[in-house]
């Protein structure tokens, strides 16, 4: 039996937008980190990410320790091997079933055997990369929401093997990390994904039949739905290429052609306009 209080250091997968933020929410919750990636450019750009979203929190008092005593608990890795002695791992690397199957592969030789696996993806099956170790049942999704320091909800994933010890001590990590969850069965986007996807679908459809502008669509679901942002803009936030990837997902698994993702929303990807991070999406940035 693992208990929480067992857990001392966690390896976070992947130094991009998403496994910085969560090394960062697990660092500031008191455990030790590791975050490993094998671009060594990746890793010091994102310690400078925490370190910059540790001080703006800290200086608006949302956070009571000093950034560079949380920042200490965040070490550096490159190789898988330097995280063996992780209790915990979460995988946040690119949404590439292939390289996902491949890192946890190689993980499940490295880690002892009731280490828990956790995979950030944010549509592609726990159940099926689940298989590619020897421990379904200490298997688990851990869907943060993007930007991870500021975003309460963790949504947790039950693969088809997933133990109930394994979710509990996970829906204990999270609360840990001052977040919210909720449970998903393992179907095609669970549920956050299932959801929003098609309402930002439905926006590429709503712009590309010439119904409104791009600034119409977003500023009426902004102000007559009381949303943060418009569907457009959270694309471009999200990411086209992912949401276009996500769309993909839930047609191919659920076989509804109400899924169909947007051919504007292809459109885009496929001209490289993948939205903030390259600078062009829907939006200029
Ligand atoms: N670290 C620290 N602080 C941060 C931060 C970070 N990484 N990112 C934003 N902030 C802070 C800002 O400093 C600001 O703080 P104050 O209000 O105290 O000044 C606050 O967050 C709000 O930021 P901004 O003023 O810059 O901008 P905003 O008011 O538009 O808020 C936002 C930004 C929080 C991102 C907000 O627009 C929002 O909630 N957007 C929707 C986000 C969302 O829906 N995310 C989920 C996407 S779906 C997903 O992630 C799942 C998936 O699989 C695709």
């Amino acid at each position: 039996m693992t208990l929480l209080s067992e857990i001392k250091t966690i390896a976070v997968i992947g130094a991009g937008q998403m496994g910085s933020g969560i090394a960062q929410v697990a660092a500031q919750a008191g455990f030790q980190v590791i975050l490993c990636d094998n671009r060594l450019e990746g890793l010091t750009k994102a310690v400078q990410g925490i370190e910059k979203s540790l001080t703006k929190l800290f200086e608006k008092g949302k956070i009571e320790e000093h950034p560079p005593a949380i920042l200490g608990r965040i070490k550096k890795a490159v190789q898988l091997n330097d995280i063996a002695n992780a209790n915990f791992v979460i995988e946040a690397v690119n949404e590439n079933e292939n390289l996902k199957k491949e890192i946890f592969s190689q993980l499940d030789k490295i880690l002892p055997a009731n280490t828990i696996f956790a995979s950030n993806t944010s549509s592609l099956p726990i159940t099926r990369i689940a298989t590619t170790t020897q421990r379904s049942s200490k298997f688990i999704g851990m869907h943060f929401m993007n930007p991870v320091p500021i975003m309460n909800l963790v949504e947790i994933i039950r693969g088809h093997a997933t133990s109930e010890e394994t979710y509990l001590i996970t829906k204990q990590l999270a609360e840990k990390m001052q977040k919210v969850t909720v449970c998903s069965q393992d179907y095609p986007g669970f549920i956050i994904n299932r959801i929003l996807m098609p309402m930002i679908n439905e926006a590429f459809y709503t712009l590309m039949e010439g119904i409104a502008t791009a600034e119409d669509i977003d500023a009426g679901m902004k102000l007559g739905t009381n949303q943060p942002m418009g569907p457009l803009t959270l694309a471009d936030f999200i990411g086209l290429d992912t949401c276009y990837a996500i769309m993909k997902v839930l047609h191919d698994g659920l076989g509804d052609s109400k899924y169909r993702p947007c051919p504007l929303l292809k459109k885009y990807v496929d001209a490289g306009y993948f939205g903030k991070k390259t600078g062009q999406g829907v939006y200029k940035y």
